[in-house]
């Protein structure tokens, strides 16, 4: 008998193809009746693969597949999955580490430059024609030998600071415990860093643990000069907070590629020059795409072929 998936998100075309001949698969994601869905396959429901960004699982959805084994992520954050339900249940995570680590640190370092050197805003300005018309853009700010705080110096921070030794940044972090044998000075909180940062990166996993890490004080301490680079989540930093932060100009600018609730962006970042928005696409390389799909794929092979997952949680 084929094990049984429920698709908890949308997921790429690939991951489906590959998973539809050796298991059935439950478009939950899709199904107007999500709880006669449940009702009818939550019994033989063996694993779910989600997309955490897009929709994940809580306790409530592992209740209702008692018999779950695994909940296979596409995405090397978990935050919307309930990992701590999924423990008490016996139920493996897996996500999608290291193979989208050079994507989303490439995308850091492009979002720091971007930023800093008006890429976007020059791009607009050209293309309106004010540049016959006004003449040069204004200056930007120099990123080489500028000070680089990342918050979350984890595998893609570790690789985003990698990147900015080659732009001569002086590199600093904050993360839960200072960590031995990196060379980069370590601040106990992030207010701190902030403070001596010309650049605070946001690397971080999203969760409760860093809802709201970067409030109104850090983007305070942060400073006029000082710019917001967010890769990691959008509960990560205190929206409204940001907002009013660049309203004020008490933070130079912001290069975001997550928000709190995507794809809604607030409103007032839209006009905003000194802001770069992208729309969440850290991994976002036709390369690492593909890494992703076939590790998901390999994750939940594996566990139905009763060996162990390659990338648990
Ligand atoms: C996104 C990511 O999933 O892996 C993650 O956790 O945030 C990224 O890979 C991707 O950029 C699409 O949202």
């Amino acid at each position: 008998m084929k094990p049984e998936l429920l698709l908890v998100s949308p997921l790429p075309s690939r991951v489906t193809e590959a998973l539809k001949d050796d298991f059935v698969l439950h478009d939950y994601y899709r199904a107007t009746d999500k709880p006669a869905m449940l009702k009818e396959v939550g019994q033989k429901v063996r694993g779910f693969v989600a997309y955490a960004s897009a929709g994940g699982a809580d306790a409530a959805l592992m209740d209702a597949a008692p018999n779950l084994e695994i909940i296979a992520n596409w995405g090397v954050g978990y935050d919307r999955v309930d990992a701590p339900a999924a423990k008490a249940r016996g139920v493996i995570v897996t996500n999608t580490p290291d193979v989208l680590t050079e994507c989303c640190a490439d995308l850091a370092m492009a979002l720091i430059l971007a930023v800093a050197r008006r890429v976007a805003e020059g791009d607009r300005y050209v293309r309106a024609g004010n540049w016959k018309k006004r003449g040069a853009l204004r200056f930007g700010t120099r990123v080489n030998g500028a000070r680089l705080g990342i918050i979350g110096l984890g595998r893609i921070g570790k690789a985003a600071a990698r990147r900015a030794e080659a732009f001569d940044m002086k590199i600093a972090y904050y993360g839960r415990s200072k960590q031995a044998g990196v060379p980069y000075d370590y601040y106990d909180n992030p207010a701190s860093l902030a403070a001596n940062s010309d650049f605070l990166l946001l690397t971080c996993p999203g969760g409760p643990e860093t809802h709201h890490l970067v409030d109104a004080d850090v983007l305070s301490a942060l400073g006029p000069e000082g710019f917001l680079v967010n890769i990691a989540r959008g509960s990560v930093v205190d929206e409204p907070a940001l907002v009013q932060a660049l309203q004020e100009g008490r933070i130079a600018g912001a290069a975001l590629d997550v928000f709190a609730k995507e794809p809604e962006v607030p409103e007032a970042l839209l006009t905003m020059e000194n802001v770069v928005l992208q729309p969440h696409q850290g991994s976002a390389s036709t390369a690492t795409r593909r890494a992703m799909d076939d590790l998901v794929v390999e994750n939940v092979r594996l566990h139905f072929a009763g060996k162990p997952v390659r990338t648990p949680v």
